[in-house]
């Protein structure tokens, strides 16, 4: 990134810059993408797809239509997927949620070649959570996974079986995201000097491929497995028509217990697990899952919009129960961190070969250079990472790879919708004004990086090395 943006400001005006969601009627069901389990061939390449109803799009994919096939794996098991890059540039796959050994994790040096292929293999150890998996090569992760690059991981256990959780037709991996479509209902990559300070929105917010989705339901409790895809866009997730729902889980698995919400803040890169309860719902009704309005949500184009259509078209009898305890947390506790490390996020001026450059996405006044090592972890160290935005002006979702932490605390916040961090987390969200501590023990060695997971200010340069050993 080269941008000339020495004479830009960050004024509030810009805010209403972001395109704000255009809703297209909710009449094209629903689609999920085919499953597979430990192995398999994923080939980044061009395909074909139907985003929009009755228009063929040209997308990026995995498979044969947009994103790829929903990986579900149980832990203990060895997973096997060969990697084929038919882009015509380097491109990579990154297990977003899955603790793999470094040399399988998708770094951004970690490269294939246009025309090249890897086999990732890795055996998992690890709680049931929901993981994903998209491109990684520094300053093109953006453009790749916004033209269609992405898929959903679901990793089991049998404690997890166990709680005998919905399932088959009542469980619906979703995963959401927002584009810009052309005609064809093609996504469109070329960001502004806007997208780059504030991430690539679009007007058109598609739930696994499909835009202005709609999905049949009984009078059940469903569980709905989200990934926020999105380049830059947040959520602020709530169920219309007063559907009662339930957090169960966040990105490193399931909480304590169910938490019983009336929304969830959802920041790029971040899941949220959730029990919906139709069973209150009468037949004939349709139940938006929809995105309010937040506090610092201007930065967002602000307003709130639907982004999956229910129609609840059956009764049913419903003989779950939801269990008492879900999963064990096991926090840790900060008398065993090591260390501290302290990390301004968000605008600084980088120069470059002595040239002063535009004000670029930084952490700790820096932007990324694949040969550097910026931090050095003892293997096995448990440490606190404070990520300070208090002087921000933007969203940041940081992203630690190789552990999950937990959130210690959170000071100068205007929301206080964060209710996935009764988990474990490898996503936080840092809004403007806060500061963000968390928590984390260091266990696999090697080199990582931790980034902003607005993919523009990750490729933009926010994103720093670690090494652990
Ligand atoms: Cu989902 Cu380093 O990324
Ligand atoms: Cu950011």
């Amino acid at each position: 990134n080269t941008h000339d943006m020495s004479g830009m400001n960050m004024t509030p005006g810009m805010e209403n810059m972001r395109p704000s969601v255009t809703e297209i009627p909710f009449t094209t069901p629903l689609r999920f993408p085919e499953t597979i389990t430990n192995t398999g061939q994923l080939t980044a390449k061009s395909v074909i797809d139907a985003i929009l109803p009755g228009k063929n799009a040209r997308v990026l994919g995995y498979r044969g239509g947009m994103l790829g096939p929903t990986i579900r794996v149980q832990n203990g098991s060895d997973v096997s997927l060969r990697f084929t890059n038919n882009l015509d540039e380097e491109s990579n796959i990154h297990w977003h949620g899955l603790l793999v050994p470094a040399e399988m994790d998708g770094h951004p040096t970690q490269l294939v070649q246009a025309g090249g292929s890897f086999t990732y293999a890795f055996r998992l150890n690890q709680a049931a959570n929901m993981a994903w998996y998209h491109p990684h090569p520094h300053e093109k992760t953006g453009k790749q996974a916004n033209l269609g690059l992405a898929g959903m991981i679901i990793v089991e256990t049998p404690a997890e079986r166990a709680l005998n959780l919905p399932s088959g037709a009542y469980e619906l991996p979703l995963v959401i995201q927002d584009k810009r479509l052309d005609g064809n209902g093609a996504p469109t990559y070329s960001p502004s000097m806007d997208d780059v300070m504030m991430g690539y929105m679009g007007e058109t917010i598609i739930v696994n491929g499909v835009a202005g989705a709609v999905q049949t339901v009984s009078t059940r409790v469903y569980r709905l497995r989200i990934v926020n895809g999105s380049n830059g866009r947040i959520y602020n997730l709530a169920l219309s028509n007063n559907a009662p729902f339930w957090l169960i889980g966040s990105d490193g698995g399931l909480l304590p217990t169910a938490e019983q919400v009336t929304a969830v803040l959802l920041s790029p890169g971040e899941r949220a697990d959730l029990l919906v309860d139709f069973s209150k719902v009468p037949v004939g009704t349709d139940v938006f899952l929809k995105s309010n309005t937040f506090a610092g949500a201007s930065s967002q184009g602000g307003q709130a919009f639907n982004i999956l259509k229910f129609t609840v078209n059956k009764a049913e009898t419903d003989p779950f129960q939801l269990p008492a305890a879900l999963g064990m947390v096991s926090p840790l506790s900060t008398a065993s961190a090591t260390k501290t490390r302290l990390f301004d996020i968000g605008i600084a001026m980088e120069g470059m070969n002595g040239m002063p450059m535009r004000g670029m996405h930084t952490i700790g006044g820096k932007t990324y250079l694949g040969s550097r090592i910026d931090e050095s972890v003892k293997l096995g160290d448990t440490e606190i990472w404070e990520f300070d935005n208090s002087k921000g002006d933007e969203p940041h979702p940081m992203h630690l790879h190789s552990t999950f932490f937990q959130v210690l605390n959170r000071v100068g916040g205007r929301n206080t919708l964060y209710a996935t961090e009764k988990g474990w987390k490898d996503t936080v969200l840092v809004m403007p004004g806060e500061r963000v501590r968390i928590i984390a023990q260091f266990t696999k060695p090697g080199l990582f990086v931790f980034h902003c997971h607005n993919l523009e200010h990750e490729d933009d340069g926010m994103m720093l090395n670690f090494r652990v050993n």
